[in-house]
């Protein structure tokens, strides 16, 4: 079986989590500290704040922005559910803004046209692994003055223009174990503000500023040394492992028929989180039988957008029609991509997608 995803654990992470538990310092320590000061250089920011997961990690930053009841979040319907659910959580409306159909990001000229007086902030979710088009979001925030808090829970060590995601707005990353880097569960937040990483560090930790002093409501979104120790030796591999993702579908683009491969415009450096084609014509389902048969495993992210989930429908009201996105459910299928394939896998990839025919 090739699987769509494999985690990469070494004996560095085993050794750092024995290292760990016989330190006796378990919970939010000073494995968590040097893991978000080295994640805080990755992302080229001032600080990054570790919590328990990507979710947790884009609630906080939201609630740190001061976004709550009545406000409104502009973001993709095209995304995992927790970039909406966050803004939720926090009381305010997600608003959703159709995608490009060429990078599956929010398209950037659409968005003035959802902004209301209740609108706060903008979340683009930079898909996949390629980021958003970071100067056109910046200059709709700083005419409207809208706070950005980027969804790059996909996006660790992607770049704009040389920048890296994460450093543009507030950033959010996901650790999940799928990421192009893990800590096994966790997230982290990214910003070169101090007050905003004051107050996330303060709603990490049920509003505490001084032991067992509340000067607002918080959470425990602690992060524990055992996932920090993980995180941090994941983080010392994360250029190898984009660069092995860059090469696999780099092999994919070349030798790859019959399918629209993914392309990065100009100044965008993918990370690959997910190789994601498209399969016009009806034919993506069949297309992922056919790699099932062939022991190959695929992925259709996302097979229903947000504003389409039941949820969203009959409980919040959501009525809308987005056609790019909703025509990018029906057709996007994710190839493995992952650092663990071999050159043979590669290949046996490339045959089954060119030998299918329907
Ligand atoms: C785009 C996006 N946003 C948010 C999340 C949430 O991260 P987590 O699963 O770590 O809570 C994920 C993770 O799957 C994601 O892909």
């Amino acid at each position: 079986m090739i699987p769509i995803a494999k985690p990469q654990m070494g004996s560095e992470e085993k050794q750092a989590v024995l290292e760990v538990l016989d330190s006796g310092i378990i919970a939010q320590g000073p494995r968590v500290k040097a893991f978000e000061e080295s994640f805080a250089e990755m992302c080229g920011v001032q600080h990054a704040i570790a919590t328990s997961s990507g979710t947790t990690a884009l609630h906080v930053a939201l609630l740190a922005h001061g976004i709550g009841d009545g406000d409104e979040v502009i973001t993709s319907p095209f995304t995992f559910i927790a970039s909406a659910n966050s803004i939720l959580f926090t009381g305010a409306h997600p608003v959703f803004v159709d995608i490009d159909p060429v990078t599956f990001n929010i398209d950037p000229t659409k968005i003035e046209a959802a902004i209301t007086p209740k609108t706060k902030a903008i979340m683009p979710v930079h898909l996949f692994g390629l980021t958003c088009d970071m100067d056109m979001i910046i200059a709709i925030a700083e005419k409207h003055n809208l706070i950005v808090i980027e969804d790059a829970c996909q996006a660790h060590g992607a770049e704009y223009h040389g920048k890296r995601a994460g450093s543009f707005g507030t950033g959010t990353f996901s650790l999940y174990p799928t990421k192009n880097i893990t800590s096994a569960e966790g997230g982290m937040i990214t910003t070169n503000d101090d007050a905003i990483a004051e107050s996330c560090r303060v709603i990490r930790q049920h509003g505490m500023r001084r032991r067992y002093y509340h000067d607002e409501l918080g959470f425990n979104f602690r992060m524990t040394d055992v996932h920090a120790a993980i995180g941090l030796a994941q983080l010392q591999k994360l250029e190898r492992f984009n660069a092995a993702r860059a090469a696999n579908a780099k092999f994919y683009d070349e030798h790859l028929q019959g399918v629209i491969t993914p392309t990065a415009p100009a100044g965008y450096k993918h990370i690959y989180h997910q190789y994601t084609i498209r399969v016009p014509n009806g034919k993506r389902d069949a297309l992922r039988a056919h790699l099932k048969e062939r022991d190959i495993g695929s992925g259709v992210y996302y097979p229903l957008c947000i504003h389409k989930q039941p949820y969203y429908i009959k409980d919040l009201g959501y009525d809308q029609t987005l056609p790019v996105a909703e025509q990018a459910t029906r057709e996007v299928l994710s190839l493995p991509v992952h650092p663990a394939l071999s050159q043979e896998d590669l290949e046996t990839v490339v045959a089954a997608v060119n030998g299918f025919s329907e």
